[in-house]
C-alpha cells in the first residue's frame, strides 16, 4: 500500500496552509481556517472508508464462539478532535464487544486509583513480542517484565481495581468506561456468556499470575470481571470519543468531564505505543507513530495527542488479532492529516 508518511507542515498538509491563507484574504482567517481543516479531515475519512469498503482480507475471531457470528461487513469510522467535532463514515450504529480495548481504560483506572508505580512494580510495561495470551511470556519472567495490555497483565490489572466486592469493582470499571465514552455503556450478555464458557486458557493465566504473586486474591473472580469488561458493547462513535479523551489530556471533549488526570495520559499512551497492537506493535508504530489499541471484536482506537482520537470498527482480523480494515483506514487517515507525533519540521 502506498503511504504518505510525512505529508504535513505543523501537522496538516502544507497545501492546506496556502489555501487557508488565500481564503483568509476573502473571508477572514479564523473562520476559513476552521472550515478548511474540517473539510480536509472529512475528505481523509471518506477516502479511507471508500478505499477499504470492499476489502475481503481477514477473518472474524472465532475462538470466542459469539464473535464468529458478528456481521463481517460492519465498518464504521469516527474521528473526534479535541474541540469535540466528529468526522464519521460508514456504520456508526452497530455495536461490537470492546474486547482488549477495555484493557486501556481499566489500566487508566488503576493508575488513577493507585498511581503509575503500582503497574510498573507489578507486571511492568515491557512488550512481550509474543501473542496476547501467551503462557510462555508469563513463564519467562515469572509474570513480571510484561504489560497491562496482554492478557496476563490485563487480568492482573483488573484484579488491582479496589472495591469492597465483585459488584462494586464491576460498577467502577463500567462507570469509568462510560465516562470515557460520554454515555452509559452496557454489556453484550451473549458475548460475556460465550467467552465465560470458553475462557479456560485465561483462567489458567489468572491462576499462574496468582501463583507468581502478581494477583493477590481471587484470581478466577478477576478473570471473570475481566471477561465481562471485554464484553462491553460499543459503536464506532463511542470508541472515537474514548480515543479523543486520551488525545485531549484526559478530558472528554464531548461531555467536558475530566476523566483521567492529564499527567497520567502519557503513561497510558506509552503502554499503548509499545504493546497496543500486540506482537505487531512495532510494525504499527513504524507505520503510523500512533499509540493504539485493538480488540478481537474488530475495534481499533488510535491517538494523535492534541490533534485527534480515531476509532474504526470492522470485525475481520489479521493473524496478530488486529482488524485489517481498521489498521489500513487509520494509517491512511492519520498519514493524510500529519497525525504522526514523531514528525517535526526542520527549522
Ligand atoms: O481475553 C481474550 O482473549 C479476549 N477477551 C480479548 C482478546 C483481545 O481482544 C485481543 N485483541 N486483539
Amino acid at each position: 500500500m502506498k503511504q504518505q508518511r510525512h505529508p504535513g507542515v505543523g501537522g496538516f498538509p502544507a497545501l492546506m496552509g496556502v489555501v487557508v491563507a488565500c481564503a483568509g484574504l476573502l473571508f477572514g482567517p479564523a473562520s476559513s481556517h476552521a472550515q478548511m481543516k474540517a473539510a480536509d479531515i472529512q475528505k481523509a475519512v471518506d477516502a479511507a472508508y471508500a478505499k477499504y469498503k470492499d476489502s475481503k482480507d481477514g477473518k472474524n475471531a472465532d475462538y470466542i464462539p459469539a464473535l464468529a457470528k458478528v456481521d463481517s461487513k460492519i465498518y464504521g469510522i469516527a474521528l473526534v478532535t479535541p474541540d469535540g467535532k466528529m468526522y464519521t463514515a460508514g456504520d456508526l450504529k452497530s455495536e461490537v464487544s470492546i474486547q482488549s480495548i477495555s484493557k486501556v481504560f481499566t489500566l487508566a483506572y488503576v493508575m488513577a486509583q493507585s498511581g503509575p508505580e503500582a503497574i510498573l512494580n507489578n507486571m511492568g510495561v515491557d512488550a512481550t513480542g509474543q501473542v496476547f495470551n501467551s503462557i510462555n511470556a508469563i513463564e519467562q519472567y515469572k509474570g513480571a517484565e510484561m504489560n497491562p495490555l496482554v492478557n496476563p497483565g490485563a487480568i492482573t490489572t483488573t484484579s488491582m481495581v479496589q472495591g469492597g466486592n465483585r459488584a462494586e469493582v464491576w460498577k467502577k470499571i463500567l462507570d469509568y468506561h462510560s465516562d470515557f465514552a460520554g454515555r452509559t455503556l452496557t454489556v453484550n450478555e451473549e458475548v460475556f456468556k460465550s467467552e465465560a464458557e470458553t475462557n479456560q486458557r485465561n483462567q489458567a493465566i489468572a491462576q499462574l499470575m496468582y501463583a507468581y504473586g502478581h494477583i493477590k486474591d481471587k484470581p478466577l473472580e478477576a478473570c471473570d470481571i475481566y471477561t465481562e469488561q471485554c464484553a462491553i458493547s460499543v459503536n464506532a462513535k463511542d470508541l472515537g470519543v474514548m480515543a479523543a479523551t486520551l488525545a485531549n489530556g484526559g478530558k472528554n471533549p464531548v461531555s467536558g468531564k475530566q476523566v483521567l488526570d492529564a499527567k497520567l495520559v502519557p503513561d497510558v499512551l506509552a503502554v499503548m505505543a509499545t504493546a497496543g497492537m500486540y506482537d505487531d506493535s512495532g510494525k504499527w508504530l513504524y507505520r503510523t507513530g500512533l499509540p493504539a489499541k485493538s480488540g478481537v471484536g474488530g475495534g481499533v482506537i488510535a491517538v494523535s495527542p492534541g490533534k485527534f482520537g480515531i476509532a474504526v470498527i470492522s470485525p475481520p482480523l489479521d493473524a496478530a488479532g488486529n482488524s485489517v480494515r481498521a489498521q489500513n483506514a487509520i494509517a491512511d487517515i492519520s498519514n493524510a492529516l500529519g497525525g504522526n507525533p514523531y514528525w517535526s519540521a526542520a527549522k
